[in-house]
């Protein structure tokens, strides 16, 4: 007979709607479930459990989050918003109004998370217009034509008096640890799929917990590791390492013309950044075309890299400007060049007991960037393909471009630069036949494959018609 192992199980201790609860489980137990299940507050929605349909949309810290890829240990000490702290002893919040008024519940299914969105969005205090409320609310999924009455009403209530990110009911929450009040609910759950978590205090706590235990897996915003264990493609048995809290990886600066990022920089930070605004813009840009607000909130440059995607959104431009991984490790930190992080299929240059702290991105004169992802839609899917393409100039040249760099994303097993193409640019000045050219140099040079996403073809066919649009682009 086998002994069954205990489940390891942490108290986590927070506000839901402004009311203290306890729950004791193991850290990697999703928020949805904890909310649904054991707190039964089932205004959140389960669809997709990915991280694709925002139906399980709530506000954590006034942040917008899909609560399906949010583990437990992160909402320590923290605040949580649901559907159900919007109304305030049965009145309902000014949004809830003006969907009833406007027909904006539509299947109902969708209207709790649409309204949280919707929340996180008009708190901002951007103009509600109808571009902005829909790139806001563009991670919750309609199906049944019903964005147009949501819109309105959103735009309805942002031109009523300002929002707060908390619902009514929240506002009762003091916001800070320890809650003096007794906790509203007190819950024991022993989940055998959820992984124990880790939660180190600094980087160096952090590397020398991975040291005593090279089996723990770390995580960050979650949008890969909690999507893998929910389909079983990770054990629940390996436990994680929680970097999200860690304030040393979580910083943007240039120092000796460099952008830092720290490993933990979100996509929305890539686009809100001032510093990256000024000094490396097209980094923004690609951040814009990763999921939407509730993924852009949590994915972090460092996770993106690190899952070593051959579709990884950000690996492109990295490799195209010549980008530089600082990885720690119990021997002190290194530094290993774009083109050297990914040696294969799914790997990284990070070893055991190393984590990736910062990518450096050297900022240098007259260089230009183009960057384009072929997806099925515009924004907020995986590449079937995708570019970035660098080169200088400078004016002795007289226009030449130098310093080519042709990166490419989801042609190949990891993400690559294509030489071969780039010696075809070097040295030229952009026209219709330099542009020919480097499409016929990129169709030979790659391999892609065919997937569930695109053909091989398709993939080659695609990759030169950018390169060329670029190249011609640049040509004026
Ligand atoms: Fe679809 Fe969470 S359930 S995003
Ligand atoms: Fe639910 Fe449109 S509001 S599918």
């Amino acid at each position: 007979m086998t002994a069954t192992l205990p489940v390891i199980t942490d108290t986590i201790r927070f506000h839901v709607n402004g009311q203290p609860v306890e729950v004791d489980a193991p850290g990697g137990r999703r928020l949805l479930d904890v909310l649904r299940v054991d707190l039964g507050l089932t205004g959140t929605k389960e669809g997709c459990g990915e991280g694709e349909c925002g139906a399980c949309s709530v506000l954590l810290d006034g942040v917008l989050v899909n609560a399906c890829l949010v583990p437990l240990a992160q909402v320590d000490g923290r605040d949580v918003l649901t559907v159900e702290g919007l109304a305030d002893d049965g009145r309902l919040d000014p949004l809830q109004q003006a969907f009833l008024e406007l027909g904006g519940t539509q299947c109902g299914f969708c209207a709790p998370a649409m309204l949280l969105a919707a929340r996180a969005f008009l708190a901002t205090g951007h103009a509600a217009t109808e571009p902005a409320i829909r790139e806001a609310i563009a991670g919750n999924l309609c199906r049944c034509t019903g964005y147009t009455k949501i819109v309105e009403a959103i735009a309805a209530a942002g031109a009523g008096p300002p929002t707060v990110a908390g619902g009514a009911a929240a506002s009762a929450a003091t916001g800070a640890w320890p809650d003096p009040r007794p906790p509203a609910a007190v819950i024991d759950v022993a989940d055998r799929a959820a992984p124990r978590v880790v939660r180190p205090s600094s980087l160096y706590d952090a590397l020398a917990r991975l040291a005593a235990d090279p089996a723990l897996r770390p995580i960050a915003g979650g949008t890969d590791v909690m999507v893998e264990l929910a389909a079983g493609v990770a054990s629940p048995s390996r436990p994680l390492l929680d970097v999200w809290d860690l304030d040393e990886l979580r910083l943007i600066d240039v120092e000796h013309d460099e952008l830092i990022l720290g490993a933990l920089t979100t996509y929305g930070d890539l686009r809100r950044s001032a510093v990256v605004h000024g000094a490396l813009p097209v980094l923004a840009e690609v951040a814009a075309s990763v999921g939407a607000a509730q993924i852009q909130n949590r994915g972090t440059i460092g996770g993106n890299c690190m899952t070593a995607s051959p579709a990884a959104d950000m690996a492109p431009v990295l490799l195209a400007t010549d980008a530089r991984f600082e990885i720690a490790g119990p021997h002190g930190t290194r530094i290993v060049p774009a083109d050297a992080f990914w040696p294969g299929y799914r790997r990284t240059a990070v070893g055991p007991g190393e984590l990736l702290v910062a990518v450096r991105v050297p900022l240098v004169p007259g260089r230009h960037v183009r960057v384009r992802k072929v997806g099925t839609r515009r924004a907020q899917s995986i590449a079937k393909t995708s570019i970035a393409l660098a080169w200088r100039t400078a004016p002795e040249r007289h226009g030449a471009w130098h310093d080519v760099r042709v990166a490419l994303g989801s042609v190949a097993p990891t993400p690559i630069r294509a030489r071969r193409t780039e010696a075809v640019l070097e040295g030229t000045t952009p026209a219709p036949d330099v542009a020919d050219r480097a499409a016929h140099a990129v169709r030979d040079e790659i391999s892609p494959i065919d997937d569930v996403r695109s053909t091989a073809t398709y993939r080659r066919e695609a990759t030169a018609r950018v390169l060329r649009r670029i190249v011609l682009d640049a040509a004026g």
